[in-house]
C-alpha cells in the first residue's frame, strides 16, 4: 500500500513490484499523480483515504511516501484503519522514525531522486534503515533488497547526522557549483569548463578522502588571488567565500 506518488515513489513503486511486492493500491492528493502510478503499477489509486479503507485493512506494509512535513498527519490519520500489525514505513532521512505510530520502519534511500540529478543507477544505493522491533526490521531490509540497496542500519540520532552530511555534500556543494557556473556564464564562457574538476571532486567523495585532496589559494594561504576573487564576486557570494577561506585554512593549518 503506498501513500504519495511522488518523484520518489514513481521510481520505487515499480522496482517494489518487480521484486514481487503486491502493491493494493495507491493514494496520492491528485489525480495527476495518483492515476498515472496507479495505471502503471496496475492496481487501483484514489485521492480520497476513505476509498482505500479497504486495502489498507488488509495492508502488511504501508508506505507513507508524502512531503517530510506532513508524513505525522498522514500516518496519524490512517492509524485507525490498519491492522495492529501492520507496518507503516517513511523514506525520509530527516524525519524520526516516531512520526509513525505502531510496528514502523525507516528506508532512506541516500539518492537524489530529482530527474536533473543525472543518472545515478538506484541499484546499489546506500540505504539507511531503522525500525521499531525485529519484524519492521525485516520489512526495511525487504524494501530495501529491491534495489539491492548498500544497507546501513542507524539509530535516529546516527540518521539525523547523516541526513546532515547528505545536505552538506549534496546540497550545499552542488549551490557551490550552480555559483561557480554562473561566474563563468557572466563571462560568456562555458560551464561544462569544470568538468574535469567535478569529476576529480566526486572521485574524492567515493574514496572517502576529500580532505586530503583539498587544494587552492585559502590552503595556501595565498591572500593576494583571495583579494582578487572578492572583488570578481557579487556582493552576496563575499561573505559565504569568505566564511568558506577561513574555515578550510583553519582546518588545515589549526
Ligand atoms: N526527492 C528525493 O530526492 C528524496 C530522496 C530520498 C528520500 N526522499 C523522501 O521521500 C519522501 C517523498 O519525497 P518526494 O520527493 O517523492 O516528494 P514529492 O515529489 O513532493 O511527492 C510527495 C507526494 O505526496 C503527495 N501528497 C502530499 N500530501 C498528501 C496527502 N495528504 N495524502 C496523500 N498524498 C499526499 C503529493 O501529491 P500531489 O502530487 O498530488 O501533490 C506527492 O505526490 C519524502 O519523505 C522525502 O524526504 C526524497
Amino acid at each position: 500500500m503506498l501513500i504519495g506518488a511522488g518523484q520518489v515513489s514513481r521510481e520505487l513503486a515499480p522496482v517494489w513490484k518487480h521484486a514481487g511486492h503486491d502493491i493494493l493500491q495507491v493514494v496520492s492528493r491528485t489525480e495527476a499523480s495518483a492515476r498515472p502510478l496507479g495505471e502503471a503499477l496496475g492496481c487501483p489509486w484514489t485521492t480520497k483515504l476513505t476509498e482505500a479503507a479497504g486495502a489498507l485493512a488488509d495492508a502488511q506494509v504501508v508506505v507513507v511516501a508524502v512531503t517530510d512535513g506532513l508524513i505525522a498527519e498522514v500516518a496519524e490519520g490512517i492509524s485507525a484503519m490498519v491492522s495492529p500489525t501492520c507496518v507503516m514505513v517513511h523514506l525520509s532521512g530527516a524525519t524520526p522514525l516516531d512520526a509513525l505510530p505502531g510496528p514502523r520502519a525507516v528506508v532512506w534511500p541516500v539518492r537524489s531522486f530529482n530527474p536533473k540529478a543525472g543518472n545515478v543507477p538506484l541499484e546499489g544505493t546506500p540505504t539507511v534503515i531503522e525500525a521499531s522491533d525485529a519484524s519492521a526490521l525485516r520489512v526495511a531490509q525487504t524494501l530495501a533488497q529491491a534495489w539491492q540497496g548498500d544497507v546501513a542500519e542507524a539509530s535516529g540520532t546516527q540518521r539525523a547526522a547523516a541526513h546532515l552530511a547528505a545536505v552538506m555534500a549534496d546540497n550545499y556543494a552542488n549551490h557551490m557549483l550552480a555559483e561557480a557556473q554562473e561566474v563563468l556564464d557572466q563571462r560568456n564562457l562555458p560551464k561544462t569548463l569544470l568538468r574535469n574538476l567535478v569529476l576529480g571532486l566526486t572521485q574524492g567523495g567515493l574514496n572517502g578522502d576529500a580532505r586530503e585532496r583539498q587544494t587552492g589559494p585559502a590552503k595556501r594561504g595565498d591572500e593576494a588571488t583571495l583579494e582578487r576573487h572578492r572583488a570578481l564576486l557579487p556582493q552576496d557570494m563575499q561573505d559565504v567565500y569568505d566564511a568558506l577561506a577561513a574555515h578550510i585554512a583553519k582546518r588545515h593549518h589549526p
